[in-house]
């Protein structure tokens, strides 16, 4: 089919809940996709931070073809030997933590909150989110994402959020009361434009935490899995949460996610008190377990910290270029370039000359770059976005 005979196709029917770019991908590999008339793209935003190891990395497309002829999907009335490997994955590289699977991010971040109040009592109820976090569309985790255009046209919501300005310890603090039965945050906020918290943040959280007998839930979704250079954002400070929650990269491109609980607050999750039909479905779970396998294997965290470096440098010699570059902020290779103007115009200006990157917040320019990347690809995806940002340039100039 012709991309506007598909793009035909949708507007019959598929429901317009997204705002889509008018390409239709056909194939992807690393850090390149190519669309149905044949045009190549570089993805810095592969896959929105789910392709963490580039598309259709090797060892995951040979685990995932492995595990369809074997066994496609078996549900949670019996064990199967893929789901232990990857609990044990996240156990040995985290915390020590037991783990329940889910589908999706959104569905990790419902199990933590339905965790968190089962293993508290009844009067503590309430969950302190940040202002700004992002963390799912579902009912809870919508509720507990402080942006009030995530929450428009939903209302009411699920009660028992209390939002505070994220990066504030005093005004957590304040917000804590005998009713407060955790603290959900993002290591570093994502949708919320690349905000990365002073060092004594999330050791801050802790010690409140400590000091008033409540839970600190990490929502890791989008930070998780070797996307910052550590393979837990957690893991640059001293600290360990109670609960973390995991997804996006967390199935090398498939959707799978994951509550990871300290083994005595995971035992208030009896049997019965919550499930899915899907969880750990041994197809997603084959390939969440080579994506791991390919970090340690071709070591990607070293790879994603160089070239973090190499990325950053980049993105402040075009602060130094461009005027309306406010700011370079990151971390591994998440990365976030903030503008005194609008970014869709960049990106649908960087999107039509061969390169995909996104916008958050409205000003923030984020790439989330597969941890393959090369050198080579981040020189030719600077060369475009210094294209693109040069027509940004010469248009305000002319107006
Ligand atoms: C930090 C964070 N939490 C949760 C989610 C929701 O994940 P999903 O879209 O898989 O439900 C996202 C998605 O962007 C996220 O960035």
């Amino acid at each position: 089919m012709k991309t506007q005979e598909i793009l035909d196709l949708y507007s019959r029917c598929v429901i317009g809940n997204y705002t889509r770019l008018p390409v239709v991908i056909v194939r992807a590999e690393g850090s390149q996709m190519w669309d149905a008339e044949g045009k190549r793209y570089l993805d810095l935003f592969p896959g929105w931070g789910c392709s963490l190891v580039g598309h259709c990395h090797p060892r995951v497309v040979e685990a995932i073809r492995n595990q369809v002829g074997r066994l496609i999907h078996i549900d949670n009335t019996f064990y199967t030997e893929e789901q232990g490997r990857l609990a044990e994955i996240l156990h040995d590289k985290g915390f020590g933590g037991q783990s329940y699977f889910c589908n999706s991010g959104a569905e990790a971040n419902e199990a933590a909150i339905k965790l968190a109040r089962r293993h508290t009592p009844p009067s503590r109820y309430k969950i302190i989110t940040t202002e700004k976090s992002f963390h799912g569309r579902t009912y809870g985790a919508m509720s507990a994402t402080g942006q009030s255009k995530t929450h428009q046209g939903h209302e009411p919501l699920v009660p028992g959020f209390v939002y505070v300005p994220y990066n504030d310890l005093d005004a957590v603090a304040k917000a804590v009361t005998a009713e407060t039965a955790a603290i959900l945050v993002e290591p570093i906020q994502g949708e919320g434009g690349v905000r990365i918290p002073d060092d004594n943040y999330l050791p801050g959280l802790r010690e409140l935490c400590d000091d008033n007998g409540i839970q600190l839930i990490l929502d890791e979704v989008q930070t998780g899995c070797g996307r910052t250079g550590q393979c837990f954002a957690y893991q640059r400070t001293s600290i360990e949460p109670d609960i973390m929650t995991l997804a996006k990269a967390l199935g090398g491109g498939t959707p799978i996610g994951a509550m990871v609980a300290r083994p005595d607050v995971a035992a208030s999750l009896k049997p019965g008190s919550h499930a899915t039909t899907y969880g750990a479905n041994p197809v997603v779970v084959a390939a969440s377990i080579a994506m791991f396998e390919a970090i340690d294997a071709e070591k990607l965290l070293d790879n994603a910290n160089h070239m973090s470096c190499y990325i950053l440098d980049k993105a402040r010699q075009l602060q130094q270029q461009f005027g309306f570059i406010e700011a370079v902020r990151g971390r591994g290779l998440m990365i976030g370039i903030e503008l005194s103007l609008p970014g869709a115009p960049i990106v649908a200006a960087a999107l039509s000359r061969g390169l995909r990157i996104n916008c958050t917040q409205e000003t923030v320019l984020r790439m989330l770059p597969a941890m393959t990347i090369t050198p080579v690809e981040v020189d030719e995806a600077f060369s475009i976005l210094t294209e693109a940002l040069q027509e940004t340039e010469s248009k305000l100039v002319t107006t």
